[in-house]
């Protein structure tokens, strides 16, 4: 047994760690002695990616048992490789840079899309939302959404939801920073389940009004159920409320780009190209906010410049729930 791996057993000793051969490579897994420490499962070829992966489980202590795989690609990761953050694996560095060869466009699409969060959450803050629910929040990314909302409304509150442990791993240990910032585990696939968890969290008040965030996040699954969520959502937001979406569109991309997205996502997840029409159904009975359905990078643009290249269409919109009298008292 090598050095390296009786230090890392050493480490963690919360784990049980171990190599095991496969034909033509090693590879290593770790799973944790106690149950609720998250990740439960580690696997991967290599010795210091264990250890990354392994490092938010000290501070998070918590959550449900997952296991984290190292060897597929992964959406969060591959979007923080593209925002230019720093935790993703090898495997997911070869997919990510696999479609920016053919598609360098696609790293400036991720980092529009992540402007246009900050610039929507602060415009949401500034028509008075103090709640907001990031569904499908992605691995942290300065600003995250609750620093974005307090910076206009100190105490705003978040609650951040998503099914990928390590995600919440990092969700917990890094963006749950006090009693008004929830994170749970959910499925936006099963919504009415995780609407009873973010109930459970006590952070946010469904009758007040609420920002929901589902941003790069419906062209994930099929449209049936990209189509339900944005209606169950719809319906659970009180009056007064705001829905911001943003989705790649099949509307004016390039089909080998969706074609390349889909080979690199595999079993993880679908890739679905929706129509802009079918992406403008998602705010049905909202009031689309100026300047409506657009490009991401052109919804009330700050410094953002278009990127030259747009073979990659990308869409960004925010709609409110109109109501005459609100249910509840300011
Ligand atoms: C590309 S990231 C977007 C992060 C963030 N919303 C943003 O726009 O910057 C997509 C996120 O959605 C999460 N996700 C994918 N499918 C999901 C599902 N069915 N339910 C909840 N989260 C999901 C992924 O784990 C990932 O963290």
């Amino acid at each position: 047994m090598g050095e390296d791996l009786v230090g890392l057993q050493a480490e963690f000793p919360a784990f049980t760690i171990w190599e095991e051969q496969m034909p033509g490579r090693v590879r290593y897994v770790a799973r944790s002695r106690l149950g609720g420490i998250n990740p439960h499962t580690v696997i991967t070829a290599d010795l210091d990616e264990l250890r990354g992966a392994l490092q938010p489980s000290r501070a998070a202590g918590q959550g449900g048992e997952h296991t984290v795989c190292a060897t597929e690609p992964n959406i969060a990761r591959m979007y923080t490789y593209w925002l230019q953050g720093k935790d993703h694996y090898a495997v997911d560095r070869a997919a990510a840079s696999k479609i920016l060869e053919r598609f360098p466009e696609v790293a400036e699409v991720a980092r529009a899309n992540r402007a246009f969060v900050t610039r929507a959450v602060r415009y949401l803050a500034d028509q008075g939302i103090t709640q907001f629910l990031d569904i499908g929040s992605g691995l942290p990314a300065r600003p995250n959404v609750h620093e974005t909302a307090r910076s206009v409304t100190p105490g705003a509150r978040v609650v951040y939801v998503d099914l990928d442990p390590v995600v919440l791993a990092h969700a917990r240990a890094l963006l749950a920073v006090d009693k008004n910032v929830g994170v749970v585990a959910g499925d936006v696939r099963d919504p009415a389940r995780f609407l009873r968890a973010v109930a459970g969290t006590g952070v946010i008040d469904s009758i007040r009004p609420t920002g929901v965030l589902l941003t790069s996040l419906l062209h994930f699954l099929t449209a049936a159920e990209a189509d339900t969520a944005a209606a169950v959502l719809r319906e659970w937001m009180a009056p007064g409320s705001y829905l911001v979406i943003s989705a790649g569109t099949a509307t004016g991309t390039d089909p080998e780009l969706i074609r390349l997205l889909q080979d690199a996502y595999g079993d993880t997840a679908p890739v679905t190209g929706r129509t802009e029409k079918e992406i403008e159904a998602w705010f049905d009975g909202l009031i689309l906010v100026d300047p409506g359905l657009v490009k991401v990078w052109a919804w009330r643009p700050e410094t953002w410049r278009r990127p030259a290249t747009t073979r990659a269409r990308f869409l960004a919109g925010v709609g409110y729930k109109p109501s005459d009298t609100l249910p509840w008292s300011p």
